[in-house]
């Protein structure tokens, strides 16, 4: 009996001359009255497969299914190819339809629609060589990122997406509620009553799973987190997603040099391990959306990553002769267009900012001594700007608390997370990578909506 196989294996296999069987989507359909040229695709290569039938040895009434988007089974012989382009074929002996695609209204009939275009689609876009060769290298990421955690003995903690605390303090959260909009239980004051809501308690989505992962890092010394995190900021730009994946490891005993020295081998294993395993889909890319890729990825590996101080990073911005479109003074964040100054034009390399001033980072940032800045850091990528955000946490309870009560953060929200520097405290750092903004660095493309399949940005979740 014939199975299945996969049309990469098939394409690479030596064995020629025996029975093969294929099942995917037809990409185009070429040839005349009396041969057809098929070129199938089943999402495990960025190439399509060529079927060659004769047409006087199949049923007129399926072969005329056999157009661009059709579903299909074909059986054959592998054989060399004669013609160009490939250097295998498939020599059709069975065709079956699975699922017609009327030629009239199938979107996907031509090469070459725009990103934009295919955005409206996003339901069909998977099927363009373009969203294959993105979807390929996102799971090879993935992949590759679980793959770099366990070898270096760090657990998978599974932190809550429901959650009643706000992590980074910027209070813009989508609320998890099963409260009627049309007759919310109000208190005394006016206030929403969350007391009748589902938890008995407000609740969001998350922002981020940092703050259940330093529980976890607090008794099992080093783990990361890989979920999902929302945040409900109204920025329309190429760079945000209101729904975005975050890796987060957290590790017990790290100082900050320790946390800047595993981000820079964890960014330069993830960039090898996709130019080792998925050539095929960065030379594609690399040819239609990024001239350079394949040496930008290579430069990532060859360069130390230039690491300095924001202070320094001011006065660096502050030199330069480049006019900016956001003021740079000490105490200001650094906006886009400084980060990519940095690392495009003045260091060329990908660059470590840390000690960051108090004001402009998060509650948890171990404070320095001199009391007016914090021991953060951040990952600038070229072309990304900020691609990890990180920093040593504040272990000391007193410091910690005088940090929440300075920022009127609601300590009966925090209790537990404060009880950890109550109990067997330790200095201990970690970070987040952004992964979508990982795979638009990886992958060349432009805008974060044509890297994750089903993008959420304000006013679109369609799919
Ligand atoms: O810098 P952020 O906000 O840091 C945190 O959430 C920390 N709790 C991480 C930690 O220390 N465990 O976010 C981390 C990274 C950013 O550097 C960026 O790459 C990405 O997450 N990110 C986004 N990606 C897409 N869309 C958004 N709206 C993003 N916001 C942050
Ligand atoms: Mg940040």
């Amino acid at each position: 009996m014939l199975g299945r196989e996969k049309i990469k294996d098939l394409l690479t296999s030596a064995r020629t001359g025996r029975k093969v069987e294929v099942k995917g989507w037809v990409r185009t359909r070429r040839g005349n009255k009396n041969i057809a040229f098929i070129a199938v695709n089943d999402g495990s290569v960025i190439h399509n497969i060529q079927c060659v039938a004769e047409t006087a040895s199949f049923d007129e009434e399926v072969l005329k299914y056999v157009t661009t988007g059709a579903s299909v089974r074909i059986a054959g012989t592998l054989v060399e190819s004669m013609g160009k382009g490939q250097k295998l074929e498939i020599q059709a002996e069975e065709i079956e339809v699975y699922g017609p695609a009327d030629p009239a209204t199938y979107p996907l009939q031509k090469k070459g629609h725009s990103l934009e275009f295919l955005r409206s689609i996003a339901h069909l876009r998977p099927r363009t060589n373009t969203f294959g060769a993105v979807f390929r290298i996102r799971h090879t990421l993935a992949y590759a990122i679980h793959n770099f955690f366990n070898d270096y003995g760090f657990t998978y903690l599974h932190t809550p997406i429901i959650t009643g605390s706000d992590a980074e303090g910027a209070g813009e959260m989508f609320r998890v509620s099963v409260l009627d909009p049309a007759k919310v239980p109000l208190q005394e004051d006016g206030q929403v009553d969350f007391s009748e809501d589902f938890f008995g308690k407000e609740t969001n989505l998350t922002v981020s799973g940092q703050l259940e992962g330093e529980l976890g890092a607090l008794a099992l010394t080093e783990i990361y987190t890989f979920g999902p995190t929302f945040r409900a900021e109204n920025s329309n730009t190429p760079r945000h997603l209101a729904e975005f994946w975050m890796i987060e490891p957290e590790m017990a005993f790290y100082d900050i040099k320790d946390n800047m020295d595993l981000a820079e081998v964890f960014l330069k294993y993830l960039v090898s391990y996709v130019i080792e395993h998925c050539r095929d889909d960065l030379e594609f890319l690399n040819k239609m959306y990024e001239p350079g890729l394949l040496d930008k990825l290579q430069a990532v590996l060859e360069n130390d990553f230039k690491r300095i101080s924001y202070t320094e990073a001011i006065e660096v911005l502050k030199k330069s002769e480049k006019k900016f479109e956001f003021p740079v003074n000490w105490g200001l964040d650094l906006q886009s267009e400084h980060e990519r100054y940095l690392v495009e034009q003045y260091f060329k390399r990908p660059v470590i900012i840390t000690d960051y001033p108090a004001e402009i980072k998060a509650f948890y940032m171990k404070q320095n001594d001199e009391g007016k800045t914090v021991r953060a850091m951040d990952v600038l990528f070229p072309g990304i700007g900020e691609i990890i955000g990180g920093s040593q946490r504040e272990e000391d309870l007193d410091k910690l608390m005088s940090k929440v009560k300075e920022l009127g953060i609601p300590d009966k929200d925090l209790w537990w997370y404060i009880e950890t520097r109550k109990y067997g405290t330790v200095p201990h750092s970690g970070f987040g990578l952004g992964f979508e903004r990982m795979v638009l660095f990886v992958t060349g493309m432009s805008n974060i909506r044509d890297v994750i399949p089903f993008p959420r940005t304000p006013k679109n979740a369609e799919f």
